[in-house]
């Protein structure tokens, strides 16, 4: 009753040609817990608004869906009337990519976010829709522990299907190391378990590239006992950008040889308290905290303008971390936001002290850009090199940290295109990765790269044939979407 009143309503308002043919096939099919909006509802901005708002799809209609029925449904529609679709949950990925949908179909999973801790089996089990804090705190209670991103408010799935690196890599490798098995609904809505024994090649390319095959109805991720006490040294710094060379100087002799618990993870942006621009570096040690302090020293040792020295329960890290910097405020949605992904696999001093030079030149000209930042993960290896390069899709085990340039923007006239900043960044950056080209992380890609640069020259050839087979007629393109053939 409830959704015939809505169609009614709707039909009248927003719907144009395509979803007039779509929506009586939705309403046929849909369970009475699933919902439907249109762009003048109430709940549609809610269940459409994206983390990066910059370069968005564009949806007529959102299904809200209650089960894995609901989601066959929805694609099924979505096919036969020739609708572009997306299935979201946080809605934190980003690429410009995702323009390719127009007035399509969202499908949003994030009712399916169940979350099971079995500490005896050491096996975690969530929904495709769980975000980081939910599973966090539940391990952190059973006493457990996975790698996972750094941001609490992003996807548990979503971050898995790019590789998911994070601060404990060192120890438990990406999260795709960690992951056991999936159930996976394909583009023509079979369902299908996908693990080393069942469907494994289907398994290799999830781990890696997995928005291009369909939707993750369940996870089943290998866990670990937590570091003792589930403390961690949490260290934060700000430093004046002026010592860039210093302070990146000290950096990279550490990243050549990073102690598998510490997980750095640093940026430089305007701080509006200082007034000024300033290096924040985020120091996590997972173990006990003498020798969490003496990792960290030498940051203590780069004079600091501020610290905070402390232990934190491991399911509060994500939100404590950088002075809390990583907290609520970050996740707000809707912004005018844009990345641009480098991997590195060396520390170049000059670049980051030239690379600080330009975004001071950026924001200075174009004061709507001064929320942006530039971020640097240097993130351990030890974990995450221990796996051979082909157990999984993912192509960059040799990077030893990410950065991605963040842009933010209060108004629309100064977007990346138009100031050219970001891409220059990227470009001086690149040129001292020390890897044969461009090697970017997905999760933190643009949009713009090149095939290669996303998935790897060495692994698209498996992956095009996977594609070929499980979604010939590329229904799940919208996010850097595979080809069918390569080369
Ligand atoms: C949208 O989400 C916000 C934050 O979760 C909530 O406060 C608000 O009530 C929601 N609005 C609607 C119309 O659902
Ligand atoms: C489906 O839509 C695409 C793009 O909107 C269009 O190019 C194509 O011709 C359509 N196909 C059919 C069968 O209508
Ligand atoms: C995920 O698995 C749980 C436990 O087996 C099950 O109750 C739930 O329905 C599954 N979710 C989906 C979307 O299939
Ligand atoms: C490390 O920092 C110290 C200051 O604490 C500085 O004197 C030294 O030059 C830096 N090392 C490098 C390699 O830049
Ligand atoms: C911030 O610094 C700029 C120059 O660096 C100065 O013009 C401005 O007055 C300062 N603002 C505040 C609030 O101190
Ligand atoms: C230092 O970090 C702790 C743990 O996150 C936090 O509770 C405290 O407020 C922080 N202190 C300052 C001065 O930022
Ligand atoms: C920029 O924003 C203004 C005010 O919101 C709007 O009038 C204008 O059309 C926008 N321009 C573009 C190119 O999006
Ligand atoms: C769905 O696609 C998979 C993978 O290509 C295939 O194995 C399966 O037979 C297909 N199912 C149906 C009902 O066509």
């Amino acid at each position: 009753m409830k959704l015939k009143n809505i169609f009614s309503l709707a039909l009248i308002s927003t719907c144009t040609q395509a979803c007039e043919t779509l929506l009586p096939c939705l309403k046929a099919g849909l369970s009475s817990a699933a919902t439907i909006s249109f762009k003048d509802q109430s709940t549609f901005l809610n269940e459409s608004i994206r983390y990066a708002a910059l370069y968005p799809p564009s949806f007529s209609a959102v299904v809200k869906v209650a089960s894995a029925e609901d989601i066959a449904v929805a694609i099924k529609c979505a096919a036969r009337t020739n609708t572009s679709f997306l299935a979201t949950s946080a809605r934190h990925g980003f690429s410009t990519t995702l323009t390719s949908i127009q007035n399509g179909l969202e499908i949003d999973t994030s009712y399916l976010n169940k979350i099971q801790v079995d500490a005896d089996a050491n096996e975690l089990i969530v929904e495709g829709a769980v975000i980081f804090q939910d599973a966090v705190d539940d391990l952190y209670t059973a006493g457990k522990e996975i790698s996972t991103g750094s941001c609490f408010c992003v996807g548990f799935v979503g971050a898995t299907l790019g590789g998911g690196v994070g601060r404990l890599s060192g120890v438990h490798g990406l999260m795709i190391d960690s992951l056991l098995s999936v159930r996976i609904m394909l583009p023509n809505t079979t369902i299908v378990e996908a693990s080393t024994d069942q469907n494994p090649e289907l398994f290799w390319g999830l781990r890696g590239a997995g928005f291009n095959f369909g939707v993750i109805l369940n996870a089943t991720y290998r866990i670990y006992d937590q570091t003792p006490q589930g403390l961690h040294l949490n260290a934060d710094f700000k430093f004046p950008i002026s010592q860039a060379a210093s302070y990146y100087g000290n950096l990279s002799e550490v990243a050549k040889a990073q102690p598998a618990p510490l997980a750095i993870i640093t940026y430089f942006n305007f701080d509006p308290g200082l007034n000024e621009t300033v290096i924040t570096a985020n120091a996590v040690y997972a173990g006990p905290e003498s020798e969490g302090l003496a990792a960290v020293q030498f940051l203590v040792d780069q004079n600091p303008i501020q610290k905070n020295l402390t232990m934190v329960p491991w399911n509060q890290l994500l939100t404590a971390s950088a002075f809390g910097a990583t907290g609520p405020p970050l996740c707000i949605k809707g912004d005018r936001r844009a990345q641009w992904g480098v991997g590195v696999e060396r520390l170049d001093v000059e670049t980051y002290s030239q690379v600080a030079e330009k975004f001071v030149e950026m924001i200075t000209k174009y004061p709507a850009s001064k929320g942006s930042v530039v971020d640097m993960q240097l993130l351990p290896t030890q974990a995450v090199v221990a796996q051979p390069d082909d157990s999984t899709a993912y192509p960059w085990r040799n990077l030893i940290s990410h950065i991605n340039i963040q842009t933010l923007y209060t108004d629309n006239t100064t977007d990346d295109e138009t100031t050219g900043y970001p891409r220059l960044m990227r470009d001086m950056l690149a040129k001292t990765a020390g890897t044969d080209d461009l090697q970017v992380y997905v999760s933190y890609s643009h949009g713009d790269e090149s095939l290669e640069s996303l998935f790897g020259a060495h692994k698209l050839p498996r992956l095009a044939a996977l594609k070929k087979e499980i979604d010939p007629h590329g229904l799940f393109n919208a996010y850097h979407p595979l080809p069918t053939q390569y080369p």
